[in-house]
């Protein structure tokens, strides 16, 4: 969307294993354009290869192909290893056959720092080991790019490392397609406020916080879909210091689990059933993050708020339960 609206033609590609075609209909709605997508897993190299070759044109690639549950990844490590880090892979390959400056943005995430010693987190906080095979592949996707990007002229990587995305598109044409039951907060509440579960359980409420539930930093979509295009014409626009850069993308400010739920009750009118229930394996108290690099490097900076994520998140909610 973000990109269309600046002028960049784009193709989608994607194996449909965890999304819907009606995305599409969603953006030619949004942008009135029939946006070209390609069905391929980009875990089979000759497919990959065959995208480049038959589209001689595509010259800059953001990667967010990879799957993102935490708690599956403990279950499936091998899975998420072999896609995750297998796709990335066989995208860089084919990059490394092009003969100009290709930008290669990459979905990086905040769980590379695991639990900061400092807050707010800035990007030379130290990577500490993951806790999950998940965040595992996030850090070994950074690491497989710092090493591609050194011994490639022309590879040129910048990885962003998202805290807590949420929100919808505001349109209410695109939006988060859950398939089973919701890992993280937001759908969750949305899903237990339209009735699909009866109760909400807050993951402990024993931290070192304001009010002893977790704290994260909460961003809308939108903002972080702008944040790519951002970067894109900083590679584009020969603007980047290094061949490797990296950006945390939050919004700086950090809500607890009970103000999230405080403030969905305010912009709903609903009263969400919650109880606090034990600790999750693996959660750690808090993390927000220092934007000052991505502000004044990228210019870019969060503009909405956790209410208009809320909301959109609410009314796409709606929308999708009454199909
Ligand atoms: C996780 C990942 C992060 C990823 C994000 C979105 C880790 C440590 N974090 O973030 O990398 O970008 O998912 O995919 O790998 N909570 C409840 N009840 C619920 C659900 C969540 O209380 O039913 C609490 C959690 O304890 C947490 C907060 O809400 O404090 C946010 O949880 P969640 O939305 O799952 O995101 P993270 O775990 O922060």
């Amino acid at each position: 969307m973000e990109l269309i609206q600046e002028g960049f033609e784009v193709v989608i590609v994607d194996d449909l294993s965890n999304s819907s075609l009606s995305v599409l209909d969603g953006l030619k709605k949004i942008t009135g354009k029939t946006i070209p997508f390609i069905e391929i897993n980009l875990q089979d190299k000759n497919q990959v290869s065959k995208l480049f070759k038959v589209h001689p044109e595509i010259s800059g690639v953001i990667h967010f192909a990879a799957y993102k549950a935490v708690g599956e990844s403990v279950l499936k490590p091998l899975e998420y290893y072999e896609n995750n880090l297998g796709s990335l892979i066989n995208v860089i390959k084919e990059i490394e056959k092009k003969e100009n400056d290709f930008p290669f943005i990459f979905s990086s995430s905040c769980t590379v720092y695991g639990q900061a010693d400092k807050l707010p987190i800035d990007e030379l906080a130290p990577i500490k080991r993951a806790e999950s095979p998940y965040g595992k592949t996030k850090q070994f996707g950074e690491e497989i790019l710092i090493d591609a990007s050194s011994a490639n002229d022309f590879l040129k990587v910048i990885s962003l490392r998202y805290f807590n995305p949420v929100g919808n598109h505001c349109s209410n044409e695109i939006g988060e397609l859950i398939s089973g039951a919701p890992q993280n907060l937001i759908p969750f509440i949305t899903q237990t406020a339209s009735g699909v579960y009866k109760k909400l359980s807050v993951f402990g409420d024993d931290y070192p916080t304001r009010d002893g539930t977790c704290v994260r930093d909460y961003i809308h979509v939108v903002d972080l879909a702008k944040a790519h295009v951002q970067a894109l014409n900083r590679i584009l626009n020969k603007n980047h210091s290094k061949k490797y850069e990296v950006f945390n993308l939050g919004t700086g400010k950090g809500y607890t689990v009970m103000e999230v739920i405080k403030i969905f009750e305010k912009i709903s009118g609903e009263k969400l059933n919650y109880e606090i229930g034990p600790r999750r394996k693996g959660d750690i108290a808090a993390a927000y993050a220092d934007t000052r690099k991505a502000n004044d490097v990228l210019s870019w900076k969060a503009e909405l708020t956790l209410e208009e994520a809320l909301i959109s998140a609410w009314s796409w909610e709606r929308k999708n339960r009454n199909k």
